[in-house]
Formats: C-alpha cells, sequence, structure tokens
C-alpha cells in the first residue's frame, strides 16, 4: 500500500469545497483539516464531507498539524500570506488557485519564497484535463497542424477570473516557450470593484522566442462564441498553423481541420467532477517521484502569469513591454489610474448585463 499524503484544504468557497471533496475522494490523501474564517462557510462544508477537523484559524490550526499538503482556494488578492503559511507549516507541495497574483511584485515575492524554501507547487489551471482540451493538444503536439505560427485564447468573462486560463493553456499547446515582448490595449472601470478587479476588457499580443504569435482577448469586448451556451464557458482556446487549425470551447467540445485529417470535431465541456481527480492524482505522483513533475507546476504556470501581467503593464502604460519583467510592480494601481472613464463597448447584447450596463 502506498504511503498517503496529509492535506489541509483552507478557505471554503465553491472551489475550496471542489478540492477538499477531491483529496477526501483520493485513496493517496488523508485531508486532515478544513479552514475557513467563514463559520458559515466552515458549517456548510462539514455538512457535505462529513467528519473532518475543521477550524476558522486557518495559521494555528495549519502549523500545528503540519500537512504534507498545504491548499489553499482564497480570493486573489490571498495570495502571499497563505504561500509563506504553507511554506511555515513545512508543506512538501503548496497547490493554490488562480490567477497567481494580482501584481508582479506579489508574484515575484511568491517565486523567490519557493525557490528559496525549495517547496513544489501547483496552480489550478485543471480545465487542460477536459478530453477536448487533450484533443486539441493531442493535434498540435502531432504536427497535424504543419508548422505552428499562432496560439490564441478569447473570453467574454472578465480578466482575472479567465485570462489565466487562456494563457496557460495556450502557453500548453506552445510547450511553454518564452515570450519576449507583449502589447494591449484595456476598457472600461466598472470591474474594477469586483473582488476579481478587471478591467472590462483587455486584448493583446504576445510575441514568443520560438516566432509564435499569441493573441488574447478577454471582457466585454470578447467575441460571442454562439455554439456555447453557457455565458462562463464562452472561451475559444487554441493554435494555427501551416496546415490547419485545432481549438476547443471550453464549453462545447473541440474541432480542428488539418491537411490530412480534414475537419474533424468532437465533444467536450469543462466539469469539475472529471478534472478534479487527475489534477489531484497528479499530486500525489509528484510527491512520490520528483521525475513526475506535476503539469500544472508553479513554473508553468509562472510563465503565464508573467505574460498576464506584462499585457496590463502595457494596456496602462503604452507601447510595448519587453519579458522578462525585471522590477515588481503594481500593475492593478496602474490601469486603475489610466484605462479611460468610458463606458466599455460590447461585442453583443448579453455582455451589457453582465457588465452592469443595463
Ligand atoms: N480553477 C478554476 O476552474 C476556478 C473556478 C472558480 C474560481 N477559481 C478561483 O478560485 C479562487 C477562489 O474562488 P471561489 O469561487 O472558491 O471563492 P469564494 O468566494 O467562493 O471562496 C473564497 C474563500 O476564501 C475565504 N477567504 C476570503 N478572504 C480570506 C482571507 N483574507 N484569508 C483567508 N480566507 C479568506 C472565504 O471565507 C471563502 O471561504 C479564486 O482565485 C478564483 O479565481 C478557480
Amino acid at each position: 500500500m502506498s504511503k498517503s499524503y496529509t492535506v489541509i484544504v483552507a478557505g471554503m468557497g465553491k472551489r475550496g469545497l471542489h478540492h477538499a471533496t477531491f483529496f477526501k475522494a483520493n485513496p493517496r490523501f488523508e485531508l486532515i483539516g478544513i479552514s475557513s474564517r467563514d463559520p458559515v462557510r466552515l458549517t456548510s462544508a462539514l455538512s457535505k464531507l462529513g467528519s473532518v477537523p475543521a477550524s476558522s484559524d486557518t495559521r494555528s490550526f495549519a502549523l500545528s498539524a503540519n500537512p504534507d499538503l498545504f491548499c489553499f482556494c482564497t480570493p486573489p488578492n490571498v495570495r502571499l500570506e497563505m504561500l509563506r503559511l504553507g511554506v511555515e507549516c513545512g508543506a512538501k507541495l503548496i497547490a493554490f488557485e488562480k490567477p497567481m497574483a494580482l501584481t508582479s511584485a506579489e508574484l515575484f515575492a511568491m517565486r523567490d519564497l519557493i525557490r528559496q524554501a525549495g517547496v513544489k507547487a501547483v496552480v489550478s489551471h485543471q480545465h487542460r484535463y477536459g478530453v477536448h482540451y487533450r484533443k486539441a493538444k493531442e493535434i498540435i503536439a502531432g504536427g497535424g497542424l504543419g508548422r505552428v505560427h499562432s496560439v490564441y485564447g478569447t473570453a467574454t468573462g472578465w480578466m482575472t477570473h479567465l485570462l489565466s486560463h487562456l494563457i496557460d493553456y495556450t502557453c500548453w499547446f506552445n510547450n511553454y516557450g518564452t515570450a519576449t515582448w507583449v502589447m494591449a490595449q484595456a476598457a472600461g472601470r466598472a470591474k474594477f470593484t469586483d473582488n476579481h478587479p478587471s478591467p472590462d476588457y483587455i486584448g493583446g499580443f504576445v510575441q514568443f522566442a520560438n516566432g509564435v504569435r499569441g493573441i488574447y482577448e478577454c471582457g466585454a469586448g470578447a467575441p460571442d462564441q454562439p455554439e456555447v451556451a453557457k455565458w462562463w464557458g464562452k472561451n475559444r482556446i487554441g493554435a494555427q498553423g501551416t496546415e490547419g487549425f485545432a481549438e476547443v470551447l471550453t464549453n462545447g467540445g473541440w474541432r480542428a481541420v488539418t491537411k490530412s485529417g480534414g475537419y474533424q470535431s468532437g465533444e467536450g465541456a469543462m466539469n469539475y467532477e472529471l478534472d478534479m481527480p487527475p489534477y489531484i492524482q497528479e499530486m500525489a505522483d509528484w510527491l512520490d517521484d520528483n521525475t513526475k513533475v506535476h503539469p500544472c507546476n508553479f513554473d508553468h504556470s509562472y510563465t503565464g502569469a508573467e505574460i498576464m501581467l506584462a499585457l496590463q503593464r502595457s494596456a496602462a502604460e503604452g507601447g510595448q513591454v519587453a519579458l522578462p519583467l525585471t522590477a515588481g510592480a503594481d500593475e492593478q494601481a496602474m490601469l486603475r489610474l489610466k484605462v479611460p472613464d468610458r463606458p466599455v463597448l460590447v461585442s453583443f447584447e448579453q455582455n451589457k448585463m453582465e457588465f452592469g450596463l443595463g
């Protein structure tokens, strides 16, 4: 019987409960505690999880439990302090949610902490386990598109919710190659007050060192995907090459045209019940064996996070921004200062409602 790893999950909102549920269901993990500063959420989580030690004092709970794995699922403005706690409590692996950080200053501090501590870390870009995402990747990696020259991602959901997903999966399609510069624009201020603070619309370009061009749009101005009913699933992520293209719609399957295969398509929709188990299992695999690096590892996500923050800097400052970023900054403050005070122009009617425009 293989060793099981002890886990604490902090933050008991939607994603914290998902994580706790799937750690509990996996025999390679022992869920030794859940924590939330909100007693109502804690009670509600316990009613679903059954008997699990629980506390509203995450810090003392984690320090006394000394788990193998510390997982936190908190809003985007709570990252560095939780990562520090994960290191302090002696965890071998720290798992947390996207987006990695709201500012490059915080992202750099997180990177330095992880490197100094030598701890493993995993970021929840788990959509990639969907059968449609894997099919698109298989076609791209198998050479079916010829020479890949472009990757792209669009989503009508706003930046701090979805841009991290778009960039991570396109970086996966591009084998996590490094980027050399970005350029972007942003519009609309309604979502700066959201708990996923964002300009209402951001669009930009990325130059990757291997010559591939990245093209991203996120928010109210991004195009509708009429094939998809679920608003949060109207995300189109793909790659184009000299001999075809392959893409996924988060809630609408995959499709491709390749020189040898013609037009092909298939089913697939983002589904936590299907995507979380392999995401969790691969944490045990990495803990077992250092060579089985988790595909959602910190370095992979860092590639995308740096691009995402550079796009924001470009939108705020104008012009191109070179990568890698060398000094930390507060991109949220930069955007708030510079995004014009004019309502965003939407791409289709439903976005008006989602962005509070009537
Ligand atoms: N990977 C995905 O598919 C996916 C899907 C949805 C959300 N997310 C991400 O997951 C994260 C959490 O989202 P959610 O929907 O579960 O949020 P939520 O609001 O439902 O839950 C957040 C939890 O964090 C706790 N919390 C808030 N502030 C805290 C603080 N200062 N210290 C400690 N705990 C605090 C809250 O009490 C709550 O228990 C976000 O970063 C979000 O972007 C990821």
